[in-house]
């Protein structure tokens, strides 16, 4: 294959890094591409072997290009195109729903919310009806700030508070907030951290989790922003590594980390926040799903001992409903504005009826005993299906079943997950895998993440039987 390069004066791996980059992001390496050995791209170029493997290297670690034993260096899967893939869809015919991120939505409290919606239909002044706050509603901020302290520890001042269309889209507004200020995105006027002029500078640079959420580095990059991948372990994101990594941010899921189900150790809470406070960098708090736990009191938010340095992100997608898409940040101040602006370039803020709806739902306490309600239905979700794997899977380890909505299913040394998953979706399960599910860089075994929120106690046993069933048939040595 004819790649068609050219080089110039200057470095050459930052220039091969970037020329891939760009055909890569503009579709003109389509994914599944198989890229020409690095011997025979070095030959062609005329630069040497190290140079071109350490160019992949690079655009592996970013996600760009996937490296198969065997099958050599390819165009990673979901990299055209700056913003990420939409997300898998459901198969056609799901007999077993095993997705992660979904709570009970049967448990969705339709009347309150109808009512809610009548009565803030009744009561919004028509000025309420105008463009408003890009930060969002403010009785809904201030009802936030409220549950958030409440809840979660979280030092929330209703103007720091901005409303969101749901974390992915919160996370997405800081990156682009954060690009701005260092000059890296088009501002349309003079941007504070650019200096206008001479050679380009490299993109700020984000610590992200490895293995992590997949929409952590496709957000960072889709923000011209360049995503770091910082290994995990079972104390929670490598801390030491962000610090040495020279990161001006960091994205990480504290209380539960996904997918591995972690806590970041105390130690490492610790260092982390010296880092960002001794570095001015920022801390990126995704606290998705920590309304669940399961084995001992809630962890308690970062962002209550550094509000200066952490952002504090979260949605009611695990608590009320994704479809809501109804998300909140609580910034430090120094961003409040700049996040502000994002928004309401991007679209002038959240529907106003929605939030007004949430804002009267929290102060009633209707979100409070929903909470308790579903806390209770997904603890007997999650137990049952321990039960059915301990019957159809005995002896696979399982990770993560002390919180949130979902757990992880080791497999055999070898298996390849990704298939695995694609052919439980064709026998009707809905579920995904780690490595096609998440950003996963360094070596990691493969597994199954099964999400057990949307799955009722009585369709575990066959949902599970069935799971054993495609395993057995398509595992080397399940
Ligand atoms: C790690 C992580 N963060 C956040 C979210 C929630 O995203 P949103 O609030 O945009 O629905 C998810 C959803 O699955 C997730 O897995």
């Amino acid at each position: 294959m004819d790649l068609q390069l050219t080089l110039g004066p200057g470095p050459l791996r930052s220039q091969l890094e970037h020329e891939l980059r760009e055909r890569v992001r503009a579709g003109r390496l389509r994914p599944g591409t198989r890229l020409p050995a690095s011997r025979v791209l070095a030959q062609d170029l005329g630069v040497a072997r190290g140079t071109v493997a350490e160019a992949y290297a690079q655009l592996v670690a970013e996600g760009y290009l996937v490296a198969r034993r065997g099958a050599g260096t390819l165009v990673a899967g979901t990299a055209g195109g700056a913003v990420a893939a939409p997300a898998p869809a459901a198969p056609a015919r799901v007999r077993f729903d095993l997705r992660t991120g979904r709570p009970d939505l049967g448990a969705f409290p339709r009347g309150a919310y109808r009512a809610a919606i009548g009565q803030a239909l009744r009561e919004l002044p028509d000025a309420a009806l105008d463009y408003g706050d890009p930060r969002g509603h403010a009785p809904l901020r201030a009802a936030l700030a409220a549950q958030l302290g409440r809840t979660r520890g979280v030092v929330a001042d209703p103007e720091h508070l901005v409303i969101t269309a749901g974390t992915a889209q919160g996370l997405q507004l800081v990156w682009r907030a954060l690009a701005r200020r260092a000059g890296d995105v088009a501002s349309g006027g003079a941007s504070p951290g650019g200096d206008g002029a001479g050679a380009p500078r490299a993109p700020l640079r984000v610590a992200i989790e490895d293995p992590g959420w997949s929409e952590q580095r496709a957000g960072v990059r889709a923000a011209g922003l360049e995503p770091v991948p910082v290994a995990v372990d079972d104390r929670g994101a490598d801390v030491a590594a962000i610090a040495r990594a020279g990161c001006a941010a960091a994205v990480l899921t504290p209380a539960h980390q996904f997918p591995t189900g972690g806590v970041l150790a105390p130690e490492r809470r610790a260092a982390l926040l010296d880092w960002a406070r001794a570095r001015g960098a920022v801390v990126v708090e995704d606290d998705y799903d920590a309304e669940y736990r399961y084995d001992r009191d809630p962890i308690g938010a970062l962002q209550g001992l550094a509000p200066a340095s952490v952002v504090y992100a979260g949605s009611a997608s695990k608590t009320l409903a994704p479809g809501l898409r109804i998300g909140w940040l609580v910034l430090p101040e120094r961003l409040v504005a700049d996040v502000a602006r994002e928004r309401w370039a991007l679209d002038r803020g959240s529907p106003v009826l929605e939030q007004a709806a949430l804002a009267l739902l929290l102060a009633s306490g209707v979100v409070d005993r929903h909470l308790r309600r579903t806390r209770r239905r997904h603890r007997a979700r999650r137990e049952a299906l321990v039960a059915a794997l301990a019957r159809h899977l005995p002896g696979a380890p399982i990770s993560g079943v002390a919180a949130g909505l979902y757990l992880g299913v080791e497999l055999p040394a070898g298996a390849d997950d990704v298939a695995l998953a694609a052919a439980a979706r064709a026998a009707g399960i809905a579920l995904h895998a780690v490595h096609e599910d998440c950003t996963v860089v360094a070596p990691h075994p493969p597994a199954l993440l099964l999400g057990y929120g949307a799955l009722p106690e009585s369709a575990a046993e066959p949902a599970v039987a069935a799971l054993a069933s495609v395993l057995r048939s398509g595992s080397p040595a399940a």
